[in-house]
């Protein structure tokens, strides 16, 4: 019966709702081996899914699980990012929409591959815990309108096992497990309203526009099913977001921005569009309404303020955020205006140094990492250090040139 339903998906043939649940089923009672299982993923990866397939699927990982109830907090908004280099969107954009007034139930992961993960980079924050069971969740929602923590470990748990199954067998950029992987977790944890920031590029899983294409339809249509509002973005990856890279100099570039002392680069006018989309479908208001009261949340401290009371809830302690004291530096190679900055090099460049895990259970050093000193558009001269990077012990840095592209003028 299990080889029959992998030839059946090897052939183009589309899967029953009864026989999806035997096989997934059977994955989480240890009835389907790993082997069995990677070898249906392949065959999905290749083959694709018919949208009621894609449909059996999720419900499949949402029932997996328990499904929680927010109901009377409100409405709950959520964002999911497919991932990123530098991705710190979530501790700039929940802080400001919360304190817009609408409650903000964020569950994050752990980075994987060269991507970050949101867990890992609140765990520079000494203390901060990131393990709330759902009655803390509960009432620390209902106190300060915002919770930042980890996947309880009964949402969605066959999401979980499948993922990591998929991390190492080459199906993680499968559109249709994608699609039921993300809705589901967004599902079960009770969210009203939720927005998808899909990633494009070099550092991303997807890599075309048709592909997010695809990817953001099939989300509306999963969200239609069970009554939820999902609005999707697309947005680039082939640059990393904003000027650091690595756990705790995220945090320290979060705040900056949290204090306004940023502006005008694309990852702050990321995180405007990304709030007021969120307060915009939280308030039932139009998005330049939502992104006058965003803009007063920065100007006015309120956004830093909740990011305060969200550590303070969470046990954190932001007076000990650790960075390595040990620099190196990358030389530009040459004069001009950079071009490009490679987002996949510097996400391996990451990992070498430390802050990212090139296996499940590696331990992450949240005190290394990258900081960009100039973005794409400026003009620098050979010689000038283009990036200082945080180390643990000294390392081979890779050349300038295969991560800027230093160009005569703007290409
Ligand atoms: N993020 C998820 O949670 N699941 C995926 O499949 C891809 C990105």
């Amino acid at each position: 019966m299990i080889v029959d339903i992998i030839n059946k998906k090897r052939l183009k043939e589309e899967l029953s709702y009864k026989e999806l649940e035997i096989f997934f089923n059977g994955y989480l009672d240890g009835k389907v081996a790993d082997y069995q299982m990677a070898s249906l993923l392949m065959a999905i990866c290749i083959n694709g899914m018919s949208d009621e397939e894609i449909f059996a699927l999720t419900k499949i990982f949402i029932d997996s699980g328990d499904i929680l109830d927010f109901d009377e907090l409100g409405i709950l908004v959520d964002k999911h990012s497919t991932g990123g280099i530098g991705d710190k969107v979530t501790l700039i954009i929940a802080p400001i929409v919360a304190s817009c007034g609408c409650p903000v139930i964020k569950m994050s992961g752990r980075g994987l591959g060269y991507t970050g993960g949101t867990i890992d980079k609140l765990e520079s924050i000494e203390g901060f815990r990131t393990d709330l069971s759902d009655e803390e969740i509960y009432e620390q929602v209902k106190k300060i309108g915002l919770v930042i923590t980890g996947q309880t470990k009964d949402l969605a748990p066959m999401d979980k096992a499948i993922y990591a199954l998929r991390d190492v067998t080459g199906t993680v950029c499968s559109i249709p497990l994608i699609a039921s992987s993300i809705m589901s977790k967004k599902i079960a944890s009770g969210a009203d309203k939720i927005l998808i920031d899909i990633k494009i590029g070099k550092g991303a899983l997807i890599s075309t526009v048709e592909e997010a294409q695809k990817l953001s339809e099939l989300m509306i249509k999963i969200g239609k099913i069970y009554n939820r509002e999902v609005r999707t973005k697309i947005s680039d990856m082939n640059i990393p977001l904003g000027f650091c890279i690595g756990n705790s100099l995220e945090v320290l570039e979060a705040i900056d921005i949290l204090q306004g002392r940023e502006d005008n680069n694309f990852l702050v006018d990321l995180c405007y569009d990304l709030s007021s989309e969120m307060v915009s479908m939280s308030k039932g208001i139009s998005k330049d309404e939502a992104l006058l009261l965003v803009k007063e949340a920065v100007n006015k401290g309120y956004a830093y303020q909740k990011f305060l009371e969200l550590v303070k809830a969470q046990g954190g302690n932001l007076n000990k955020i650790k960075v390595s004291k040990k620099e190196m530096y990358i030389i530009a190679h040459k004069s001009g205006i950079i071009n490009n900055i490679d987002a996949l090099e510097l996400g391996k460049l990451s990992v070498l140094l430390g802050a990212g895990r090139s296996s499940k259970d590696q331990k992450i050093d949240h005190s290394v990492g990258i900081k960009l000193h100039y973005l794409v558009g400026e003009k620098v001269k050979r010689g000038d250090a283009l990036a200082t990077i945080y180390v643990k012990s000294k390392v081979k840095l890779p050349k300038s040139v295969d991560i800027f592209d230093i160009q005569k003028k703007r290409l």
